[in-house]
């Protein structure tokens, strides 16, 4: 059996919860190691939706044990919301989710900062979630921030005070609404009450599974461009979503991973700020005309472009993407031209990198390389074979100028809608 790290090879939502859902019955442990419920992952079983935002896509499966590792920043009073939510549709949460004891905790001063901070960017904002997870993950990196394992302690109340107080006045001084101390106690006691069980050495958990021979799948959140190092910086989040963040936000080391798979869109989308060099208007009005690629946590339309190989390459390269997941193939399905872009161009200057100095990525030119389209409706389509011939080619040069090999297309929501090679 494999450890296998999920990743989204693009800026976000490239169908890694419906893929990660697919997986999920060769595993025996699902694993969130990064953001937070900034993540919106969708997954439909039979006719109903699900959007999961903290508790990792496994949980659909009622008998996957599902961990949110010491990565993750979690906000306690979502999570509780999240867990009642799947409970009230028949899923269930108790006996086989755990919490990492280490996950810091976001609070609703985090969700202030980050729309003052927002705020005060203005025409630059980064077009956050509001979720509040920069401000989580700096206090992280501050080491001024509570974790799991403070919420249950009786000093939680006192303790929180002092952050309280100390987050008010950044609050005030940039002009935002400062938060009330007391029902915030509460509604965190609460939901601290109910997480309690959960709560644990998720490090020790993960490594009894290994030991038992037991696999595992880290599901991604984000995309490896909106990863803080590797990202189109600062139009990014604040974890490391490329695969190094799955090991040090779960405590399993690199040596006991065995597979990278890459999830990325037939095509290209981003929500937010920040670039894209390949963005082109004819295929968002085709998209969002078909009532998709609108976001799973916001709602906001997302932005659409062509395929952009020089993204997926570096995203293999920085990843170690062994194999790739191609989804979303279907919303091409009715042009008669479809087109990757190679590299970009600057003047007669050819770059094939990801320029990291945001002016220079801005006079990116894409150079694509045209391919007749397939004008078939692919989403009956269950085996390589029976897709069409021209959309075969697409994604054999797709995988190519990767430089991974294709083991997944998926061609539409559904877990059926799955074709393996
Ligand atoms: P994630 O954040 O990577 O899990 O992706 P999201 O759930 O935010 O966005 C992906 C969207 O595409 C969701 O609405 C999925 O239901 C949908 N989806 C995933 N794969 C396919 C596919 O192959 N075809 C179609 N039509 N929709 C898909
Ligand atoms: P999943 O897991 C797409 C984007 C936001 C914004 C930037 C920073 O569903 O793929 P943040 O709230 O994290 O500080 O916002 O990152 N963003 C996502 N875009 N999919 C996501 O998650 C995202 N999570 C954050 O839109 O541009
Ligand atoms: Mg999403």
């Amino acid at each position: 059996m494999a450890n296998i790290i999920l990743v989204g090879a693009q800026w976000g939502d490239e169908g890694k919860g419906k893929i990660i859902d697919v997986l999920t019955e060769q595993v025996d442990m699902v694993v969130r190691t990064q953001g937070g419920s900034n993540a919106g992952h969708t997954v439909y079983v039979g006719k109903q939706k699900y959007v999961l935002h903290l508790i990792p896509s496994g949980i659909l499966h009622g008998k996957t044990k599902c961990v949110i590792a010491n990565g993750v920043v979690i906000d306690p009073v979502a999570l509780v919301k999240e867990i009642e939510d799947l409970e009230t549709l028949g899923t269930k949460v108790n006996g086989n989710l755990r919490i990492s004891e280490k996950a810091h905790v976001v609070l609703p001063y985090h969700r202030e900062l980050d729309a003052c901070s927002e705020r005060l960017k203005g025409k630059k904002s980064i077009g956050t979630t509001r979720r509040g997870i920069g401000p989580a993950y700096a206090d992280k990196i501050s080491r001024t921030g509570l974790r799991m394992l403070d919420l249950l302690r009786p000093d939680f109340p006192e303790r929180l005070r002092a952050h309280v107080s100390a987050s008010n006045r950044i609050i005030r001084a940039l002009g935002g609404k400062p938060v009330v101390l007391a029902p915030i106690v509460a509604e965190y006691q609460r939901a601290a009450q109910r997480l309690r069980p959960l709560i644990t050495d998720t490090v020790a958990l993960l490594h009894q599974t290994i030991d038992r021979g037991g696999s595992l799948l880290f599901e991604g959140a984000q995309g490896s461009y909106l990863d803080i190092d590797h990202g189109t910086y600062p139009y990014v989040t604040s974890s490391n979503t490329t695969s190094g963040g799955a090991c040090t936000g779960s405590g399993v080391p690199p040596n006991r991973i065995d597979k990278v798979i890459g999830v990325m869109k037939a095509y290209t989308t981003r929500v937010g700020g920040g670039p894209l060099p390949t963005e082109d208007a004819l295929i968002a009005d085709l998209l969002h005309g078909m009532g998709r690629e609108f976001g799973a946590t916001t709602g906001r339309a997302r932005r659409c472009g062509w395929f952009d190989a020089v993204v997926t390459r570096q995203a293999a390269q920085i990843n170690g993407i062994d194999e790739i997941a191609v989804t979303n193939l279907d919303g091409l399905d009715t042009l008669a031209e479809v087109k990757i872009c190679t590299h970009y161009k600057i003047g007669e200057r050819k770059l094939d990198r990801v320029a990291a100095d945001l002016d220079t990525l801005a006079a990116c030119k894409p150079v694509y390389r045209s391919f007749p389209g397939w004008l078939t409706d692919t989403s009956g389509i269950r085996d390589w074979k029976g897709l069409p011939l021209n959309a075969r080619k697409y994604l054999k040069a797709l995988a190519e100028l990767t430089g991974a090999k294709l083991a997944m297309v998926s061609i539409g929501p559904a877990r059926d809608q799955t074709i393996f090679l």
